[in-house]
């Protein structure tokens, strides 16, 4: 089982957040996009039982540790994880079935991904999710072209070193992309080490 010291850190975090924000009384279904180790997956199925929990990863390596915990914590409300590549169209991922999820969860991809993730990301949500359903987003980002504090303007730019694609998103350009989609910016919540969740809701259909 990979562990990874930030999932670690920002796991109880990140759970306070979907606790005021989803329902905890009715079955649900989530997707989360790019689960990593596994961490965050089992954390927020122990808590959310009423949440059945879909993982993915595109990292193969990461693929085998999700499934690592999940048999470790034998949880009834995690499905295996799936192969899911943010880029593609949501028909390749992994036959879930438009308006059928209630949340999709992507946490530290948006800024560590092509450009075509993040865009794939809010397609595929959009049409994947129920109306009233909720994306949440977590991660660092830039505000109306501003990055603060220092330490994240360092991030970045090491980032942006790595990949050009790569690097903080502005929460304007994320917000327009999600309403080009059909989603609408509902909350950002500041969080622990300059990071925020970012709240999309689906719109109704009228
Ligand atoms: C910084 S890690 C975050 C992992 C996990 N969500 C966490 O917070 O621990 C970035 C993740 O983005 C994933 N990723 C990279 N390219 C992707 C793609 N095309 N589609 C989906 N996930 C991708 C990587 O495999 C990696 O797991």
């Amino acid at each position: 089982m990979l562990n990874a010291a930030a999932a670690e850190r920002n796991k109880e975090p990140i759970l306070a957040v979907l606790r005021d924000h989803v329902n905890t009384d009715r079955p649900l279904l989530a997707l989360e996009v790019s689960s990593g180790t596994g961490q965050h997956v089992v954390h927020f199925a122990q808590a959310l039982r009423n949440i059945t929990w879909q993982p993915s990863e595109y990292d193969r390596h990461s693929l085998a540790s999700i499934e690592a915990y999940r048999a470790h914590h034998k949880l009834n409300n995690v499905k295996p994880a799936i192969h899911l590549d943010a880029s593609q169209p949501h028909q390749y991922w992994g036959g879930t079935q438009p308006e059928s999820l209630d949340l999709v969860l992507n946490i530290n991809m948006i800024h560590i991904s092509p450009m075509a993730c993040t865009e794939g990301l809010f397609k595929g949500a959009a049409v994947l999710l129920k109306p009233q359903g909720l994306l949440v987003t977590y991660g660092p980002y830039a505000v109306n072209g501003h990055i603060t504090p220092q330490s994240n303007v360092d991030f970045d730019f090491s980032l942006r070193q790595r990949n050009p694609e790569w690097g903080l998103k502005d929460i304007s350009f994320l917000s327009s992309l999600a309403q080009k989609n059909g989603l609408f910016m509902e909350k950002i919540v500041d969080m622990p080490a300059n990071n925020k969740c970012i709240l999309f809701r689906k719109e109704s259909l009228v």
